[in-house]
C-alpha cells in the first residue's frame, strides 16, 4: 500500500527504512520518504510508534521528543 503519495513510497519501504535505522520522521525524510505535503506524516509517526512499541527500535529522542508526545 502506498503511504506517501508525493514520493510513491509503500508501507513496506517505510518499514524497511525503519528497520535500517530511521527512528523519526526527519530520518525518514532524509531517506526520501515524506517531507513534501506532509499528508503522510501521521501514518509515518504511527509506523515508527508501532516499531518502537514492538521493541524493534528506540524512538528518536533528540529531534522529535515533542512529536512523540503529540502522537502518544
Ligand atoms: S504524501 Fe508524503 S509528503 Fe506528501
Amino acid at each position: 500500500m502506498i503511504v506517501c503519495l508525493c514520493q510513491g513510497v509503500s508501507d513496506r519501504d517505510v518499514r524497511t527504512a525503519i528497520d535500517d535505522g530511521a527512528t523519526c520522521v526527519g530520518q525518514l525524510e532524509s531517506r526520501g520518504i515524506g517531507g513534501d505535503c506532509r499528508g503522510c506524516e501521521f501514518a509515518l509517526e504511527c509506523m515508527i510508534d508501532e516499531a518502537a512499541r514492538a521493541g524493534r527500535i528506540q524512538r528518536c529522542q533528540a529531534c522529535c521528543a515533542d512529536a512523540a508526545l503529540a502522537y502518544a
